[in-house]
């Protein structure tokens, strides 16, 4: 059951090739737009933008949550026009798709022709040096469904599309990410509001508990989110090269967890004496996913601009 066929790939590569206009029949890159993201497909221009609903396309199936639309839009991108397919919302896992349904449209990426993969997210920091509506490029990342065996590549390997053992240690291109700051510095994002870091990816749909995000940050997490690394993993296994792009929507305070007690005898009225005096640390933010949508839409038009040039410099580079 948690395999996928090549003929499943095929069939929505042909619904949508078949339909595609001559210029669009070999795209070179895709992006995928995370939450509250979406928006970054007003770039392009509306004449010759193709749009295709996933519930339309045999193999996607709707994807329902909140601040995400379900849509693969085709167009011309940034000055240098780059024919571009984008992923409007994407399928989590937290929804009940399988690991597999929730990376086939990367593979029909990679059938329409696809050779550089833009992935985009919110994410929750988990460094206290990136603040809310900061930037991070992902120079690497801790799958943790993956690693207990919620992967992707499980199954039967599609030899048509790669290895079995595909590595992953040079998963985010460096070409790509250097690409990245220049196009930030370009379009005048301050680099001191632009990172690089470790994104770690949980299965959701709850948020971490305070214990988690400090399991997380002490083992070298700068970002925690419940997307890309399937889609990653899969673009990878056939060859794709890739630019992750996290927005932080919010922060995650790592307390040290401990020391109510006291607090709670107190109000308890309890006996309390023998206890230190420590200062009880809260959990002061609780994430929401108003707060995440909140801050896409904030920083949408600085992502919009840094994507467009990533496009262009692409061509020139
Ligand atoms: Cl704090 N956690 C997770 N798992 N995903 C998020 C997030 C936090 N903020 C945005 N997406």
């Amino acid at each position: 059951p948690t395999t996928i066929n090549e003929s499943a790939i095929e069939t929505s590569f042909e619904y949508i090739h078949s339909r595609l206009p001559e210029e669009f029949k070999s795209v070179k890159l895709g992006i995928i737009c995370g939450t509250g993201l979406g928006t970054l497909v007003e770039t392009i221009d509306p004449a010759t933008k193709h749009e295709f609903h996933y519930g339309d396309i045999p193999g996607f199936s709707p994807s329902k949550v909140i601040g995400h639309a379900s849509k693969l839009v085709f167009g011309h991108l940034g000055d240098a026009r780059t024919p571009t397919v984008f992923m409007v919302g994407r399928f989590h896992y937290y929804e009940g798709h399988t690991m597999q349904q929730c990376t086939l449209p990367v593979r029909v990426m990679k059938l329409l022709g696809v050779e550089t993969l833009i992935v985009t997210n919110a994410a929750g920091s988990l460094n206290p040096n990136q603040k809310v509506g900061d930037l991070m490029v992902i120079h690497d990342h801790i799958f943790l469904p993956g690693l207990v065996g919620n992967h992707p590549l499980i199954g039967t390997n599609l030899n048509s599309f790669g290895t079995r053992f595909p590595s992953m240690s040079d998963a985010y291109s460096y070409r790509l990410r250097r690409l990245a700051f220049l196009a930030g510095h370009q379009v005048g994002i301050s680099l001191d509001t632009m990172h690089e870091g470790v994104y770690c990816m949980v299965g959701g749909p709850s948020f971490e508990t305070s214990a988690e995000s400090r399991l997380l940050a002490q083992n070298g997490g700068d970002a925690v989110g419940m997307s890309t690394i399937p889609e990653v993993v899969v673009a990878r296994h056939c060859g794709i090269q890739v630019l992750g792009i996290s927005l932080m929507t919010n922060a995650v305070v790592i307390t040290r967890g401990r020391n109510a007690k006291k607090d709670v005898l107190i109000d308890a009225g309890l006996p309390h004496d023998h206890l230190a005096h420590e200062e009880v640390e809260r959990d002061a933010i609780v994430a929401n996913h108003e707060e995440v949508l909140e801050t896409g839409a904030a920083r949408t038009a600085d992502m919009q601009r840094l994507v467009k040039k990533i496009a262009d410099l692409l061509v020139t580079d």
